[in-house]
C-alpha cells in the first residue's frame, strides 16, 4: 500500500467530517468558533483519528461508524495542544508553523476554545453512535475509553506529571510514567475505541491494545527525539524547547542513541502484536513504521 496516499485520503475524510461538526458559519459565538477552528484546521497529521479508523478497519468496521469517534479524538488532541502551549504550561508561540492559539486569540479565549473542543468531542461521539446505530454497549465502552485516555488518569494526569517533573532528575522510570499518560493514553484510546466500535473480538482487541500501547509510547519518544534533532522545518515547532524547559524526556533520561533504540524496540513490539492480522492491518503497520522512522 502507498502510505502517503492513504494518509492523505484519510485526512481528507476526517477534515470533511470535522467541517460538518464545526462549520465556519455555525451557531457558536463567533470568536469562539474561530479560535476552535484555528487549531482544528491548522494542518495536523491527524494520526489519532486515522489510527481509530485503521483499527476499525482491521476488524472489518465500516468507516462511517468509526468516523465520529475519530473526529472526537482529533478535537480532544487539538484542545490538548492549545492548553499545552499556554504560558502556564510549555509557553510555546509556534505550532504547525503558525502562531499558537493564545498568541492569536488571547489566553482566556484559548483556554475556552480548548474547553469547547473537549466538551463538543463527547457530543460528537454520542450523536455519531446514535446516528449509526452503534451497539449500545460498544458505544458506551468506546466513550469510556476516550474519557479514560484523555482524563485525569490519562493525558491530563500525564501533563500534570510532565509539569511537576520540570527540573527534576530525568530517570527512565519517571519518563515512562509521564509518556504513557500524557501521550500514549490517548493514542491507545484511539486504537481501543476504533476496535470497540468496529466490534472487535476479545482476542483481536487484546492484540490491538498491545499495538496501541507500544505505538503510543513510541510516538512520544519520537516527538522527544524530533525536539532535539528535527528542526522547525520538519516539526513546525520551536526546536530545543524541552531542554530549555528542563523537561524530563527520553533523550534526557537515556541519551539520544538509546532513545532511538527504545523507539525501534517499541515499533517491533507494535508490529509483533499485529502478526495474526492479515492485510486489513497493513495501515496500522505502516502508520507505526511512519511514526518511528520519521525520528530514528
Ligand atoms: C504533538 O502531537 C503532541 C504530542 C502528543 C507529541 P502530533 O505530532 O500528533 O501533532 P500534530 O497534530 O500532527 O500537529
Ligand atoms: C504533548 O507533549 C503532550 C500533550 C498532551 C499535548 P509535548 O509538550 O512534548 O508536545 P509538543 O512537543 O509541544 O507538541
Ligand atoms: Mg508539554
Ligand atoms: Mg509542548
Ligand atoms: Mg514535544
Amino acid at each position: 500500500m502507498n502510505l502517503q496516499r492513504y494518509l492523505e485520503e484519510r485526512s481528507r475524510l476526517v477534515d470533511r467530517a470535522l467541517e460538518r461538526v464545526l462549520p465556519q458559519n455555525g451557531t457558536l459565538p463567533g470568536m469562539l468558533n474561530q479560535a476552535m477552528r484555528y487549531s482544528l484546521f491548522s494542518g495536523g497529521k491527524r494520526i489519532r483519528p486515522i489510527l481509530a479508523l485503521a483499527s476499525g478497519e482491521a476488524v472489518g468496521a465500516p468507516l462511517a461508524r468509526v468516523l465520529p469517534f475519530a473526529c472526537a479524538l482529533e478535537m480532544i488532541h487539538a484542545y490538548s495542544l492549545i492548553h499545552d502551549d499556554l504560558p502556564a504550561m510549555d509557553d510555546d508561540d509556534l505550532r504547525r508553523g503558525k502562531p499558537t492559539n493564545h498568541v492569536v486569540f488571547g489566553e482566556g479565549m484559548a483556554v475556552l476554545a480548548g474547553d469547547g473542543l473537549l466538551t463538543e468531542a463527547f457530543r460528537v461521539m454520542a450523536e455519531g453512535a446514535l446516528r449509526h446505530g452503534v451497539d449500545r454497549t460498544a458505544a458506551l465502552r468506546a466513550l469510556r475509553e476516550v474519557a479514560i485516555g484523555a482524563g485525569a488518569a490519562g493525558m491530563v494526569g500525564g501533563q500534570v506529571a510532565d509539569l511537576e517533573a520540570e527540573g527534576k532528575k530525568p530517570t527512565r522510570t519517571r519518563v515512562e510514567y509521564i509518556h504513557t499518560r500524557k501521550t500514549a493514553a490517548l493514542l491507545r484510546a484511539a486504537v481501543r475505541a476504533g476496535a470497540l466500535v468496529g466490534g472487535a473480538q476479545p482476542k483481536e482487541f487484546a492484540r490491538l491494545d498491545r499495538y496501541g500501547t507500544a505505538l503510543g509510547l513510541a510516538f512520544q519518544v519520537a516527538d522527544d527525539i524530533l525536539d532535539v534533532e528535527g528542526g522547525t522545518d520538519k516539526t513546525g515547532k520551536r526546536a530545543g524547547r524541552d531542554a530549555e524547559l528542563h523537561k524530563v524526556t527520553y533523550p534526557a533520561a537515556v541519551g539520544i542513541l538509546k532513545a532511538k533504540r527504545r523507539a525501534r524496540e517499541l515499533l517491533d513490539d507494535a508490529l509483533a502484536a499485529l502478526k495474526p492480522f492479515d492485510q486489513s492491518a497493513e495501515p496500522l503497520r505502516q502508520i507505526a513504521l511512519f511514526v518511528v522512522e520519521r525520528a530514528v
